[in-house]
């Protein structure tokens, strides 16, 4: 926590008054501490107690009769964003980008990770406005610090109560010490479908999305790696400022940039759904409805991850994939020694949410020591975590 930059968004909640022993405790362990309060926040605690406990002035307007308040600058600043107590009403101001104040000005203009610790009351918090907005968050990378369970300030006993300030400060901990589990690592993912071009509008293509690939790039920028995302066409994009994209086609143009990224890298993820035919031939013109039967020949496309096995370094690993429809293990394993992978990840096409386009996945991570693991499902940046840190764990060792 040394030395780490944490702005503190403080808004208009009973729990506000817990947002001084909040920063008390972040400066105390080393962190440079600046608080926003949203106006709200104000009628709680005071600006004064915040101001004197991070010692630096407090901000809560975009811009005052004398001064503009930069939010970009103090979003661009901060290493860890923390708004703790959130209320239902920034929650949703928060998850639908409605920026009157410099908290959620500063929120959008942020590049660094965002936490955030809600406190409402029982029925506000399960109501499912607010439960979208928390899901919203969670889409965009954020991290919820969940609520705690307990009597409430009207009374009522339930779910809604902020995160202990003690809770706070352990979660951006574990944060700042995973931030670094692979500074210094330069990792390379493939990730999305490729097309395959028939004439100059049709391809041959599949249902890959991409959102695999890219919760594994953005996790691995998270962790502190230099990222190179080699992305076929998909409609998403990593968050993460530390990933690099290069936008691809077609199999061909993914293994050439695969093969480009891999000797400098450490460790290579191949997450892509590459077609593994092309069309022989690609028309000029757009194919014309003529006769009854189009045959299209199809030749083999390069299989990137068997040449990257080949050429691979006893200093670098590989991580597959595998989607199998039948003897889903074995079938896995066979693809994990042929192809020269360290582990392969396999991917249930019978569990419902997990697999192609849904933002949910269900996977098992086989080891060449035969260890297997099975995780549950969960989200895909969840399921990004537990791959990375089986990275992270045969890296040490390196
Ligand atoms: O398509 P298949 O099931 O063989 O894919 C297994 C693994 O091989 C995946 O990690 C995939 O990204 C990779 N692959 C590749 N190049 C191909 C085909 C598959 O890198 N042409």
């Amino acid at each position: 926590m040394k030395g780490k930059k944490i702005i503190v968004g403080v808004t208009g909640s009973i729990a506000a008054y817990k947002a001084a022993t909040l920063v008390r405790l972040l400066v105390k362990a080393g962190a440079e501490v600046r608080v926003l309060m949203t106006p709200a926040a104000q009628q709680f605690i005071s600006p004064l107690t915040l101001a004197t406990l991070s010692k630096h002035p407090v901000h809560s307007e975009i811009s005052s009769e004398s001064a503009w308040n930069n939010h970009v600058e103090m979003g661009l600043w901060a290493d860890a964003l923390v708004v703790a107590p959130l209320t239902a009403s920034t929650l949703a101001k928060m998850a639908h980008g409605i920026c009157d104040n410099i908290l959620v000005a500063v929120y959008l203009s942020a590049r660094c990770p965002v936490f955030f610790a809600p406190a409402m009351d029982v029925d506000m918090w399960a109501h499912r406005s607010t439960q979208d907005n928390v899901k919203r968050l969670l889409d965009c990378g954020n991290h919820l610090i969940p609520v705690g369970v307990g009597e409430l300030a009207s009374g009522l006993i339930g779910e809604g109560r902020m995160a202990e300030p003690e809770d706070i400060v352990a979660t951006l901990a574990a944060h700042f010490q995973s931030a670094d589990t692979l500074k210094g690592r330069k990792v390379m993912i493939t990730a999305g479908p490729t097309y395959e071009p028939i004439d100059p509008v049709r391809f041959i293509g599949n249902r890959s999305s991409g959102k695999m690939g890219i919760a594994l790039a953005d996790e691995a920028a998270a962790r502190g790696a230099e990222v190179t995302l080699i992305l076929g066409p998909s409609f998403y994009g990593p968050q993460h400022p530390g990933v690099t994209t290069i936008a691809v086609q077609t199999a061909d143009e993914m293994y050439e940039a695969a093969l480009m990224h891999f000797p400098g890298s450490d460790v290579a993820i191949l997450s892509a759904a590459v077609a593994d035919y092309r069309p022989q031939d690609t028309a000029n013109q757009k194919l014309k409805k003529i006769a009854d039967t189009l045959p299209i020949q199809l030749v083999k496309n390069p299989d990137i991850a068997a040449e990257l096995g080949r050429l691979k370094t006893t200093k670098q690993l590989i991580v597959g994939f595998a989607l199998e429809t039948n003897d889903e293990i074995p079938n896995a394993k066979a693809k994990m020694e042929k192809k020269n992978f360290d582990f392969i990840v396999l991917n249930s096409l019978n569990d419902p949410g997990a697999g192609f386009v849904h933002d949910t996945n269900k996977i098992s991570i086989l080891h060449r020591n035969n260890k297997i693991l099975h995780f549950e499902l969960k989200s895909k940046t969840a399921v990004a975590a537990d791959i990375i840190d089986e990275v992270a764990t045969l890296l040490s060792d390196f």
